[in-house]
């Protein structure tokens, strides 16, 4: 019994990750071992998401030293608020009740959102999946997060993503397409955005040179980003791994010895 309910807890966050949406997430593989997209990851953050988003349970001085950026590089790059220290958390002074006030919600704290939300592949499909809905307060939605309350703060590097509508042919409940009785032509119905993509069909396209980076580009900027939210989801997990491994050596060495001591206890016992 307890076995089960462990193993939904393991997986529930996955679960209430997928949210009410059937968009599938894209894989993605974070490496932790790539310092490089780390940094550009931490940049990203501060530059264009931590004016609303805090990162409270981690600190400047711990990405400067995990990552390895210098401290006076740490200092005018990414610490922006002159009254910080680089041992403070990376917090920012926005109040619920003006966040709520703007977004009808309020930002989500980032340092464990991959631990807690839907994982690495959550966040990375999330930000590749802002598309131009008028109706909406600010001019955005989200395919996985149904009218999300966050304007998309990269619009400009990413550029402008619409729905896709097309004719597609309908599908009868034997999973057929359907035919018109006498032409045999197919029958079609217009479907927009999500509802392709149990057809095969790509749910948003850019809006060409809406954006300054290429789609490649910016993939690889979420990438970065989402790298980033992985490890401050559990800084310690590269030095664990690490220390992990001398265990197990540890383990193996130490057994021989007490396999030997336990042969000499039960020498005499017969
Ligand atoms: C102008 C303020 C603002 C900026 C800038 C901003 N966000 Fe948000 N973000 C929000 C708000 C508000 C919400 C809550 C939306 C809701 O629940 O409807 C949110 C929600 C989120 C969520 C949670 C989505 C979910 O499914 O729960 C993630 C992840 C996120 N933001 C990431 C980012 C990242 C990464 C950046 C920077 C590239 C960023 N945000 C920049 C305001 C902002």
């Amino acid at each position: 019994m307890r076995g089960v309910v462990l193993t939904f807890l393991l997986f529930s966050s996955h679960l209430y990750g997928a949210g009410s949406s059937s968009y599938p997430l894209d894989d993605v593989s974070p490496d932790l071992t790539d310092k490089e997209s780390l940094q550009r990851g931490a940049r990203t953050f501060v530059n264009y998401c931590m004016g609303c988003h805090e990162m409270k349970y981690q600190r400047f001085q711990r990405v400067a030293d995990d990552l390895g950026i210098p401290e006076e590089a740490m200092m005018s790059n990414l610490v922006f608020d002159p009254s910080k220290k680089l041992g403070a958390h990376m917090s920012n002074s926005m109040s619920v009740s003006n966040a709520k006030q703007w977004f009808g919600n309020v930002p989500p704290d980032l340092t464990l959102y991959t631990k807690l939300k839907g994982g690495p592949e959550y966040f990375y499909t999330y930000m590749r999946t802002f598309y131009e809905d008028p109706s909406r307060p600010f001019g955005v939605n989200n395919l996985l997060y149904k009218n999300v309350g966050m304007p998309h703060p990269l619009v400009h590097l990413q550029g402008i993503q619409k729905k896709v509508c097309k004719d597609i042919p309908k599908i009868a409940k034997n999973g057929g397409e359907m035919r018109e009785a006498i032409t045999g032509h197919p029958l079609l119905e217009n479907k927009c955005g999500d509802e392709l993509v149990n057809r095969g069909v790509s749910p948003l396209e850019l809006v060409e040179n809406s954006g300054e980076l290429s789609i490649e580009e910016y993939d690889s900027l979420i990438y970065d980003l989402t790298n980033f939210l992985y490890y401050s989801g559990d800084p310690s997990r590269l030095e664990r791994q690490r220390i992990g491994g001398f265990v197990l050596l540890f383990l193996a060495f130490f057994y021989v010895f007490a396999w030997l001591l336990g042969r000499e206890y039960t020498k005499e016992i017969h």
